[in-house]
């Protein structure tokens, strides 16, 4: 009798319980991926996954990283069991400040590099480090969703830009930046991802970077650079990095060993003023003390050996035939008025489709259909581009993308008319 009441009371509690009352601010804004939530409807089934950003796994030196493991196993396996600095081991940000010279980054030395848990750490930290909620940045349209949600948590007021062929258009940057300006607010950073952009595929021009920098300089300005496709240009000639145009320490570059080594090791970088890196440094501390020890020990060596230098050229060839192929495909399959990126790198192709289509229902379908893509909408820091879609190109096999582009392409047909 007791234990009914008891239970009862105890329902009646549970039922009053709304989590969402609890959550802050920031999670509120935070968005479920749609991708995550359609694939629940097909568990177990066989999905051509234009989703995700996964390397090819071909591209992961596994014979080179099991010699180094040998090699460590019988040198050096205790000291990478251990704890290290927060900063991430010395070895290591030194060989980081002389690898980044491939990005024209000339004048940086380990005291300018701290190591992250993959370059998603890095954002993140940057995110609490500088920004107030109602803070106004500026992001480019569309663009790299996580970034987009470790804001989001921050509560800033964004104003995004659409990207062009040559990237962020800077006419409009420039209006935009004056725009808030005149009703007396302040823009904290720029927020970009100027070489073979996730998801947008392009890549900005030198003259756009040197633009950038001076309107970042002009209208005093932070830029956070994020650099994770500017290894992977195909034709190996990626522009050098804002960061090697930055005089005065208003660009924080990050990047990382995920698209060049393998993401599994969680290891990004950031290279930016002493002053930047002692603040996050203090953050790390209390966020996950450092970076993992074995995969930093691992990562040093196959920049010491050489590995990573011998991978990135095969990477890249392998990428560049993926993306022919999508390329191919699509022009094969999709409706003419289809517009998309052809990029010169990274992973991804970024479709523009007809107003109506919906991209997000599309997905339900295509789904059903066994492929899978990430609608557009989830890049927008305003959840617009209700009619685009990300194709990602480096992990589906090359059978896959011709198989799965031509299903998408009867699908979008299906639905325009
Ligand atoms: C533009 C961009 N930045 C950062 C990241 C984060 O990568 P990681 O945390 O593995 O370094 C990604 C991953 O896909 C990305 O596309």
């Amino acid at each position: 009798m007791e234990t009914s009441k008891r239970m009862k009371r105890e329902s009646k509690r549970q039922n009053n319980l709304n989590i969402s009352d609890f959550l802050s601010k920031g999670m509120e804004k935070m968005r479920a991926s749609d991708i995550r939530d359609a694939l629940k409807l097909v568990e177990g089934k066989k999905i051509i996954s234009f989703a995700g950003g996964l390397p090819d796994p071909e591209t992961f030196p596994h014979n080179e990283v099991k010699e180094i493991v040998r090699m460590l196993e019988h040198s050096d396996f205790s000291s990478s069991f251990q704890y290290g600095a927060t900063l991430g081991m010395r070895e290591l940000r030194k060989e980081l400040a002389k690898f980044v010279s491939k990005r024209g980054i000339l004048n940086a030395n380990e005291d300018n590099v701290l190591i992250s848990a993959g370059s998603q750490e890095a954002i993140y930290i940057l995110c609490f480090l500088l920004l107030d909620p109602g803070d106004d940045i500026i992001v480019e349209a569309p663009t790299y969703v996580a970034a987009l949600n470790a804001m989001r948590l921050r509560n800033p007021v964004f104003h995004g830009i659409p990207i062009k062929n040559n990237g962020m258009d800077m006419d409009d940057l420039e209006k935009e930046i004056k725009e808030i300006e005149a009703v007396g607010r302040k823009v904290k950073f720029i927020y970009t991802v100027p070489s073979s952009q996730n998801p947008g595929g392009v890549t900005m021009s030198m003259d756009n970077r040197k633009r950038l920098l001076e309107l970042a300089e002009e209208h005093n300005i932070l830029i956070i650079e994020d650099d994770a496709y500017g290894f992977l240009a195909f034709d190996g000639n990626a522009p050098d990095a804002i960061k090697s145009l930055d005089t005065t320490g208003r660009v924080i570059y990050t990047s990382t060993f995920s698209k060049i080594l393998a993401p599994g090791f969680r290891l990004g970088w950031v290279i930016a003023s002493t002053e930047i890196i002692s603040k996050m440094e203090l953050m790390k501390q209390s966020i996950d003390l450092h970076s993992s020890t074995f995969t930093q020990r691992i990562a040093l060596e196959t920049l010491r050996r050489g590995v990573i230098e011998r991978n990135m050229p095969k990477v890249r060839k392998l990428y560049k035939e993926k993306r022919d192929v999508m390329i191919k495909s699509i022009e094969e399959w999709f409706p003419k008025n289809v517009k998309y990126s052809v990029p010169d790198g990274g992973m991804f192709i970024f479709v523009w489709l007809d107003q109506k289509i919906d991209t997000r229902k599309l997905l339900q379908d295509a789904i059903k259909r066994g492929v899978a893509f990430v609608p557009g909408s989830g890049f927008y820091h305003d959840d617009s581009g209700n009619n685009t879609m990300r194709l990602n190109f480096s992990r589906p096999s090359t059978e896959e993308i011709r198989d799965g582009i031509k299903i998408l392409g009867a699908l979008i047909k299906e639905a325009t008319t």
